[in-house]
């Protein structure tokens, strides 16, 4: 890893030829404060978790891994953590493929609307304090899109599968991997220094939400409007005809022009 250029994250790394879950593994990992920055990475995973209960399909050629951070930031920009880090990959898959994804709320990358990558973080919280935090981070780098499609019709919130192996292109997971821990390193540091305003337009920027008419599952039930930002915490603000909602987290299941 001599070409990995952070101080902290990924600076211990643990391979897996195949395990149930990386998030699981560095969620037991996490309670011990030595292992601070550590990355899990897994060749394959065969009981992969995606938000909201999902599974995550997790074949030989995509990218699995769990990053554990002990973040010094204040518990209410947790909600912020991963669109930041949604942020994050979107730059460094910029970088190393010359190809902007898209950001879809709260924290998929997209590519023609299709999944590309997702994100999950599991927090541990001692007296209103972040213990730790754990990020699991699933890119489709050179995986079967029809294959992954197949097994995962009929689950809820499905909208397609991408992979970076249909940009044709000769880059190395091992690249895009260490391009994508010194942008979040970045990211995570301007978090910490409170610089929430800079990533929310970078990623607005990108995003293939915002301006758009969407439809949301979230716990109140199904939200319909238009979305027109997103929040100093990361919720997404939608605006129907008569009112403003905040949406802290959800699942949008249609969007529009
Ligand atoms: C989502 O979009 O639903 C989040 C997907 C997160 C998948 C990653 S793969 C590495 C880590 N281990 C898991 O079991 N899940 C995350």
């Amino acid at each position: 890893t001599s070409n990995l250029k952070t101080k902290k994250i990924g600076q211990q790394a643990y391979y897996f030829d195949s395990i149930d879950s990386t998030q699981n593994q560095a969620l037991k990992m996490a309670e011990d404060p030595a292992n601070e920055g550590a990355v899990i990475i897994a060749a394959r995973q065969t009981g992969g978790r995606g938000r909201s209960g999902r599974k995550w399909v997790s074949p030989k050629g995509g990218i699995w891994i769990s990053i554990i951070l002990q973040p010094e930031f204040d518990i209410s920009i947790t909600t912020l953590f991963p669109i930041a880090s949604a942020l994050a990959l979107s730059l460094a898959i910029e970088k190393t493929f010359l190809i902007k994804p898209e950001l879809k709320w709260p924290n998929d990358l997209t590519i023609k609307g299709k999944k590309l990558a997702g994100m999950l973080v599991d927090v541990s919280l001692e007296s209103n304090k972040i213990e730790n935090l754990v990020l699991g981070v699933g890119i489709n780098f050179d995986v079967n899109v029809k294959q992954i499609e197949k097994s995962l019709k009929g689950t809820p919130n499905f909208y397609g599968v991408a992979s970076l192996s249909e940009q044709n292109q000769k880059v190395k997971p091992i690249q895009l991997v260490q391009t994508f821990l010194l942008e979040l390193e970045k990211i995570y540091k301007s978090l910490s220094a409170k610089q929430t305003k800079k990533i929310i337009s970078e990623w607005t920027q990108r995003s293939s939400t915002i301006g758009k008419n969407v439809e949301l599952n979230t716990v109140d039930g199904k939200i319909k409007g238009k979305a027109v930002k997103v929040d100093e915490d990361g919720a997404l603000i939608v605006s129907d005809n008569n009112k403003t909602h905040k949406i802290i987290a959800g699942d949008i299941v249609h969007l529009s022009k």
